[in-house]
């Protein structure tokens, strides 16, 4: 299964997803990242891509959404794309790309979701008062952060807690959680 990640920006969880290849928890003879593409030149994502040898390609977002998701499509065509994985991926998709690759293509959010979508996830649940935050992972539909649920994980609200301390709360899960769904996700197309 060949495995596109699209990424903006840190690539925190991109390095999580190439860490469970190292370590064994993603197995290589039956998954592997065949792109990272990126939407910004000089995003860290793509460096560390870079660094590991994987297959990068840039594609500005411009001022064109047509055009730019067409070279994005015609990119996971070029490299025989199975599977889509957003991991810090900061654009909107359109909803006649995301239904092209409807069921193929899922997206990381930092919050137990359908609770505070969009933009600033943590701080919305910090400014909500909430005392559970946590991410998850769904597959990408035509609304934002609205397709269906794959996996979630929890995590406390401490009293103290900052929009940084929490998102690295929440970042450790997400961590976890995103090689976890994709290797269920291969799993279910081998048996
Ligand atoms: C992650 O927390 C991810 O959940 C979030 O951006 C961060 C990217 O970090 N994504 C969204 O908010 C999408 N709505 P990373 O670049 O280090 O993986």
């Amino acid at each position: 299964m060949n495995v596109a990640v699209m990424v903006s920006g840190r690539g925190s969880n991109l390095r999580a997803l190439v860490s469970a290849y190292d370590d064994g928890r993603l197995d290589p003879a039956t998954s592997r990242i065949a792109l990272v593409l990126s939407n910004v030149a000089d995003a860290p994502a793509l460096a560390f891509a870079e660094f590991r040898g994987l297959p990068t390609q840039v594609i500005p977002h411009g001022r064109d959404r047509h055009a730019f998701e067409a070279a994005v499509d015609e990119a996971l065509r070029t490299h025989a794309v199975d599977l889509v994985v957003l991991a810090g991926f900061m654009r909107l998709l359109s909803p006649g790309f995301v239904a092209r690759w409807s069921g193929r293509i899922i997206n990381v959010h930092p919050s137990l979701l359908p609770s505070f979508r969009g933009l600033h996830a943590q701080r919305q649940a910090l400014e909500a008062g909430v005392t559970i935050a946590g991410c998850t992972v769904h597959h990408v539909d035509a609304g934002t952060d609205t397709g269906p649920i794959l996996a979630q994980a929890a995590v406390p609200v401490l009293p103290n807690d900052t929009e940084e301390t929490l998102s690295a709360r929440i970042l450790v899960e997400e961590h976890r959680l995103l090689p976890l769904v994709v290797g269920q996700l291969v799993q279910a197309r081998h048996d």
